[in-house]
């Protein structure tokens, strides 16, 4: 599994079928249809869906509210499981043999969807790229870091400019505004977003959003968990319209 291959994993989590350049399935994913969310169509096929952007699943962040579906996360279930139970799991709904799983048969099986190489993108996603958000993120979401110390991340390039340090405020904007995330329901900014969905902001800040020029911070060296929790914390304090 290549270097790159993570970062593909956590975009696939976030909109699998951006990445790979696939249409928005039309459908309501049937494993879907057996939890207790009430969402429909191309939603219910999101990792991020049922899993959650915390990837608590429904002990976390979807624990009440409109994604909330009864399902499990995944990082407290990971460090259990093989390599080889996480890709069946996704390649052919297999659930894994070491036991405690709900699924049955092969609804979980992506294998129409992803081809394996996506598959084992995932797989180490799953491994290597999750993260305790409770460390930088309160149950209420707001963000527990240094906004002080995320400023300098944000808003100007020091020490190193290869870094995405620094960068943020070339694309986003000093006040975040300069790029508007809304698809017609309003205005979303950086700040928007941030307080608006902490979690997902936390995982995009990490990883980039699919389809999209959004650079990954992991990837440009900001690779402390710390230091993305003070970036967050920073963006909670950009304003919101
Ligand atoms: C429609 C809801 C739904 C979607 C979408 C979904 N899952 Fe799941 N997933 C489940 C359910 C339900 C289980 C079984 C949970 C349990 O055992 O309590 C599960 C189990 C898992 C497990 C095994 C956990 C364990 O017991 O070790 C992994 C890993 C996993 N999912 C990853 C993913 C990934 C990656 C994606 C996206 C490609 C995804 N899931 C999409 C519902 C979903
Ligand atoms: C190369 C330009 C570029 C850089 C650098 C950049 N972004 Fe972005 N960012 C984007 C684009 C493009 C989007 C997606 C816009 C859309 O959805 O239409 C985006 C989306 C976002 C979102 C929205 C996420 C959501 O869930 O809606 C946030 C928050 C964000 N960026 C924060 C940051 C932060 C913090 C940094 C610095 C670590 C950063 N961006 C660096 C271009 C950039």
């Amino acid at each position: 599994m290549s270097g790159s291959d993570l970062r593909r994993g956590a975009l696939l989590w976030d909109e699998w079928w951006t990445v790979i350049g696939a249409g928005a399935p039309s459908d309501t994913f049937a494993l879907y249809t057996k939890t207790r969310g009430t969402q429909a169509g191309s939603a219910t096929w999101r990792c991020q869906e049922c899993h959650g952007w915390d990837y608590r699943g429904s002990m976390g962040a979807y624990a009440t509210g409109p994604h909330f579906t009864g399902v499990a996360g995944v990082i407290e279930r990971v460090p259990g499981r093989t390599n080889q139970e996480l890709y069946d799991v996704l390649k052919t709904g297999t659930p894994p043999a070491s036991g405690g799983s709900a699924l049955t048969g092969s609804d979980h099986s992506f294998d129409e969807q992803l081809d394996n190489d996506e598959i084992l993108a995932l797989v180490r996603f799953l491994r290597e790229g999750l993260v305790d958000t409770r460390a930088v993120i309160a149950a209420d979401g707001q963000a527990t870091g240094n906004a002080n110390a995320g400023q300098p991340l944000y808003a100007s390039s020091t020490s190193n400019p290869d870094l995405v340090v620094g960068q943020c405020a070339l694309c986003h904007g000093g006040d975040g505004k300069a790029i508007d995330m809304g698809d017609g329901g309003g205005s979303v900014f950086v700040g928007t977003a941030a307080r608006g969905e902490p979690w997902r902001t936390l995982h995009r800040i990490r990883w980039g959003v699919p389809g999209t020029s959004m650079p990954s911070a992991v990837e440009r060296g900001i690779t402390e968990l710390a230091d993305q929790g003070d970036l967050l914390a920073y963006t909670q304090t950009l304003p919101a319209q």
